[in-house]
């Protein structure tokens, strides 16, 4: 199998810990770089994870790098191809994403400087919340080209509402499409029209309001297990998801799936960074993929963006 490139996590909580395993059990990389202002927590995280290569059998190397307020340590990470930023804090219950805008910007802004400075070439995968807000404040700061920054959240939204629609109908995820679009938050767009199982319209298999309840799950997926975890929030299937991401950029495979992404004309929207559909390869963002909505589908699209973009404004000033 041949290995190349390196890609960096930074992060090395709950859903950087759990990116850095799924990379580097992909195999595919020569180096998976974890990253975190905890002093030995990512070079700790990172020794374990190694100590697992004989018994996963993976080659990537897995280095773990304490960085410092100042910039200390980001030499690790110079030459990365790829950059997923998971640095900032999460939910806790009762806190809606949004709740964690002010602090996660000024962690987000410092990491992004750095990784600029020390990774220049780098396609950027945001994945701190509220994410539209951070993957905005990313691109902005970084002055990248916009198609080499994007946000995860489509893709794990969509994998909730493919599991609850699986669930609920007793049949393998691997026959259900679903889709969403919007933000990650109040304004998710699940997308009924574009769901299907074994390539039936899902509206051929349940009602309107059976459909609306899994929908109303899918918008709260989140918040549903912070309740249940009552301390942190969900990583096990998000990991899943920016992991994904970034081996379709490795792999230049243009895959096409939901990230929060710079639209520019697409679905009569322009300006905003906000959960479409693309096609991923090398470079980032190829391309925005865009499909037919139902009218309602369209208009919650308009008005996500609406939205996100007014507090993408608010971002860059913090
Ligand atoms: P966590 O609390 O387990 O880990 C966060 C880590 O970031 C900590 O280890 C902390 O030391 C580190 N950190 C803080 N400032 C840093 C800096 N300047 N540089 C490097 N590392 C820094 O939280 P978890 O569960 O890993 O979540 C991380 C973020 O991802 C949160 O903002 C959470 O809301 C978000 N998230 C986003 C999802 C999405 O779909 N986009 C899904 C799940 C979580
Ligand atoms: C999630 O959707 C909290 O954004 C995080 O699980």
């Amino acid at each position: 199998m041949s290995r190349t490139g390196k890609i960096t996590v930074v992060g090395a909580g709950f859903y950087g810990s759990t990116t850095a395993q799924r990379l580097a059990e992909y195999d595919i990389f020569d180096e998976v770089v974890l990253t975190d202002i905890v002093d030995g927590k990512p070079e700790g995280l990172a020794l374990d994870m190694s100590q697992s290569r004989p018994v996963e059998g993976f080659e990537t190397k897995v280095n773990g790098q304490t960085t410092g307020p100042d910039g200390e340590g980001y030499e690790a990470i110079a030459g990365s191809g790829i950059v997923i930023i998971t640095a900032g804090l999460p939910r806790k219950p009762g806190m809606s994403r949004m709740d964690l805008i002010g602090v996660n910007a000024k962690i987000v802004r410092n990491v992004t400087e750095q990784v600029v400075k020390h990774a220049p070439e780098a396609v950027l995968i945001v994945v701190s919340n509220p994410l539209d807000e951070m993957t905005a404040l990313a691109a902005k700061v970084s002055g990248f080209p916009s198609h080499r920054v994007m946000g995860q959240a489509g893709m794990l939204d969509t994998a909730r509402f493919t599991n609850f629609v699986a669930e609920r109908l007793g049949v393998p995820v691997h026959s259900v499409r679903t889709l969403t679009l919007g933000s990650h938050g109040d304004t998710m767009v699940p997308v009924p029209s574009a769901c299907t199982v074994d390539g039936k319209p899902l509206a051929d298999l349940l009602s309107a309001d059976e459909i609306e309840q899994l929908v109303e799950r899918t918008r709260n997926g989140g918040g549903e297990i912070v309740a249940l975890l009552k301390t942190g929030s969900a990583y096990y299937a998000p990991s899943a998801a920016a992991a994904r991401m970034a081996r379709a950029v490795a792999e230049d495979s243009g895959a096409v799936m939901p990230v929060c992404t710079w639209v520019d004309g697409e679905y009569g929207i322009a300006g905003v960074y906000l959960g479409v559909e693309a096609e991923i390869g090398a470079t980032g963002v190829r391309r925005v993929v865009e499909r037919d909505l139902t009218d309602s589908e369209l208009a919650g699209l308009r008005a996500a963006a609406e939205a996100v973009r007014a507090k993408q404004a608010d971002v860059a000033s913090l």
